[in-house]
């Protein structure tokens, strides 16, 4: 196991979000077609793009959200990635959370300002990033992964993306020997079989703590199910998935787009009872039922 803080490596000075883009920095191009190019703002590089090349000299200084000429007379658009429209771009190895996914996991897990987390695996860092920034500058999230490459893909694309982020600890390790060394409010458990962490993730979580599981395939879902039923400090599973459809928008034609990402994976969520309570009815330990409205 090898920890590290993972401020190292980030570029210490970003721009404010108000300032014109600068050196260093990524942004997303947009061709007329809306073809997407994510770009470092190297000075002296040129991008070679399909309508054309662009200049990062004639980029940097300009406010975001500009509109430049490629050598070609093509009108880009240029802005700084928003996190929706970043992950798509971002580079991996490995496959991430999709946006619709993170943003369900931030609410549905409760992620909150001044929150400990713990995730794992980190493979890109695409939730990572989610993640930090649910949690704000007065909470912490330690990033379990066992592979040392995908450790530093998630180095990298969160010091390029993020920026320094002195909260946010790094481990090179097994989930299942890291998590019980850690405390904390959330677990996000984004890895094949998350259920023989349940009982490390149950250790790891405080009282009314809520554990997240992430997985693509039903078999994965029937297997945290097991393991749920099989462990009594977690109770009041609910499980779920998102799909999102894109709408094509036009004053002659208004409908939903031809393509959709028709899956991408499932979410259960539970709870963390406290030490002392009594075994919960077992009926408790599956989906729970309606509110009665009251409050
Ligand atoms: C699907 S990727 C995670 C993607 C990430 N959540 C994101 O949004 O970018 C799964 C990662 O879990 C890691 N992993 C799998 N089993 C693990 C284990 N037992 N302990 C630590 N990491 C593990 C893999 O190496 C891989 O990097």
């Amino acid at each position: 196991m090898s920890r590290a803080s993972s401020a190292e490596g980030a570029r210490a000075e970003r721009p404010a979000p108000h300032e014109p883009l600068a050196a260093g920095e990524s942004v997303l191009l947009f061709d007329p077609k809306g073809r997407e190019y994510l770009r470092e703002l190297r000075p002296g590089r040129r991008f070679s793009l399909q309508c054309g090349v662009i200049d990062a000299d004639d980029l940097i200084g300009r406010p975001d959200g500009s509109v430049v000429r490629s050598s070609l007379g093509h009108a880009f658009l240029v802005f700084r990635p928003t996190y929706a429209r970043l992950i798509p771009n971002l580079p991996r190895q490995a496959q991430v959370v999709y946006p619709k996914d993170a943003a369900s996991i931030i609410v549905w897990g409760d992620i909150y300002p001044g929150a400990r987390v713990i995730e794992s695996g980190v493979g890109p860092g695409a939730l990572t990033m989610a993640l930090l920034r649910a949690i704000g500058p007065d909470g912490h999230l330690t990033s379990i992964e066992r592979r040392p490459d995908h450790v530093q893909m998630a180095r990298d694309n969160v010091a390029r993306f993020h920026g320094a982020a002195p909260n946010w600890e790094l481990v090179l390790g097994e989930a299942a020997e890291v998590l019980p060394t850690l405390r904390a409010d959330r677990v996000i458990l984004d890895l094949p079989e998350p259920g023989p962490l349940l009982g490390a993730a149950a250790q790891a979580l405080r009282p009314g703590g809520v554990v997240v599981c992430y997985v693509p395939t039903t078999i994965q879902l029937a297997a945290i199910d097991e393991a749920l039923r099989a462990e009594p400090r977690f109770v009041l599973p609910q499980t779920f998935e998102t799909l999102q459809r894109f709408w094509h928008v036009a004053p002659n034609s208004v409908r939903p787009d031809h393509r959709m990402v028709a899956h991408t994976g499932f979410i259960v969520t539970a709870w963390r009872l406290a030490d002392q309570a009594p075994p919960a009815d077992p009926g408790l330990n599956g989906e729970p039922g309606p509110t009665d409205g009251a409050s």
